[in-house]
């Protein structure tokens, strides 16, 4: 016990002890294991507000940990809670259509391009199965192609060199998936047209999709290639194939809407989640007409959920995009995380580091490694020994990371100057070996 409280508060570790008995590894998320920084407990929190969050031993932290996403307004959102009350006293739940998820599929309607109709779902992972299986049925073929180290969601044929915590603890696999169904996904290194090309050129009849993070957030930040995205879109459409963007982590992020218009050419189907429910379960998927007109009940590719549009996730979800829409959110956004992911950088490399940055809006990767990389090799080949020192110097000094250098820093709407000095403050502490 004494070695877990010199790493974490008291009351954290003890719970850690309890949670061990009867949760597996102690944690309902692999990703939210501290067990990769040779750390044995995580903390526990227990409060949260604005950009902080405090654990249950009462620490205080900088919060860059954000939930591993939803949170682009920061905690306790005064706006996005008085909507929840609201619903919370019409009705939680209903197993019924109702007004808001119509508000809701209409504004991402329009804003996203490339989706005519959304269905909500109640996480990324659902939004990415969901449309992993349209195109299946709408080309009648069964194999996928994704990309080392991006992740998109537990699904059995999405744990294939997958990314964030699935990558942590192995290949990026996981057994309990039978070999019929691992082989009807193939995954290439990211940014690797060649790679792409052969497996078309191998495969493409069998080809019903090719999955993408368009600009990928799960071996940290790693940006598309120029014209990447574009040579896949020409690749798709010469195996007669559909191309999806799984946008759980960077839709609405850097601009209100998808981030695809960006960095590539339209897709066929997309998958949201994440910021999009502001800190609630929520997950969206959408494409052209003609491929949703074969999701049930209309046509034959079923798919369902007893939560889906979820009342309490749709109220949020419609507070957070009206907050979103107002004039200077993303300028301010950008402002805030470029000062701070500057200042990490010309810091750690003031001190002789060898670190990397990669940002998309309020989001980015300080890599431990002298370049950013481009592809899960590089991603790998950083200095984990250096990455689990600043974390658990920073933590020391009261700033929340996440607990993996494959996961990203999260900046809010929340945070001020005053927090990015402070991040500066303990980031300089912790480089110059203070
Ligand atoms: C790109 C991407 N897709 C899908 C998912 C799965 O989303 P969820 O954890 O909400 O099921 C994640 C989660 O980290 C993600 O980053």
């Amino acid at each position: 016990m004494e070695r877990l409280v010199s790493q974490v508060g008291r009351r954290s570790a003890e719970l850690f002890e309890r949670a061990e008995k009867v949760v597996p590894g102690g944690v309902m998320s692999p990703a939210r294991s501290f067990k990769s920084l040779q750390l044995k407990a995580p903390v526990f929190l227990e409060r949260a507000s604005g950009a902080w969050v405090w654990d249950a031993d009462g620490k205080a932290y900088i919060d860059y940990l954000g939930a591993f996403g939803p949170h682009i307004l920061g905690h306790g959102n005064e706006r996005l809670l008085a909507s929840l009350r609201r619903q919370l006293e019409t009705g939680i739940l209903f197993g019924t259509p109702h007004e808001g998820e119509v508000l809701l599929a209409e504004q991402l309607v329009e804003a996203v391009p490339c989706a005519d109709q959304v269905r909500l779902v109640s996480s990324g992972t659902e939004a990415v199965m969901s449309v992993v299986r349209l195109a299946r049925a709408a080309t009648g073929r069964a194999l996928v192609l994704k990309f080392d180290g991006h992740y998109h969601g537990h699904f059995d044929g999405a744990l294939v060199a997958a990314g964030s915590g699935a990558s942590q603890s192995g290949d990026g696999g996981s057994s309990g998936i039978p070999d019929p169904i691992r082989q009807r996904t193939l995954s290439v290194p990211f940014n690797d047209l060649a790679a792409v090309r052969q497996v078309v050129a191998r495969r493409g009849s069998d080809l019903a999709l090719i999955l993408v993070e368009p600009i990928c957030g799960n071996m940290g930040v790693v940006w598309p290639k120029d014209g990447f995205l574009q040579g896949l879109r020409e690749l798709a459409d010469e195996a007669g194939c559909l191309i999806a963007y799984d946008e759980v982590i960077v839709g609405f992020r850097g601009q209100f809407g998808p981030a695809y218009p960006l960095v590539g050419p339209a897709p066929d189907l997309i998958a949201f989640g994440k910021v999009l429910g502001g800190g609630l379960p929520l997950g969206a998927y959408g494409g052209h007409r003609d491929l949703m007109r074969l999701v049930t009940p209309l046509g034959p590719m079923f798919q369902a959920g007893t939560h889906a549009g979820n009342p309490l996730s749709v109220a949020a979800a419609l507070t957070l995009l009206e907050i979103l829409a107002e004039g200077g959110v993303y300028e301010r956004l950008e402002r805030g995380s470029k000062r701070l992911a500057d200042g990490l950088l010309a810091a750690g490399r003031r001190h002789g580091w060898p670190v990397s940055l990669s940002r998309f809006g309020s989001t980015w990767t300080l890599f431990f490694s002298d370049q950013a990389p481009s592809n899960l090799i590089e991603a790998k080949a950083q200095d984990h020994a250096l990455f689990t020192r600043f974390f658990t110097g920073m933590l020391a000094r009261g700033v929340l990371l996440a607990p993996s250098f494959y996961e990203s820093w999260f900046w809010t709407l929340a945070h001020g100057e005053s927090e990015g000095e402070r991040t500066l403050v303990a980031a300089e502490a912790v480089f110059s070996g203070g």
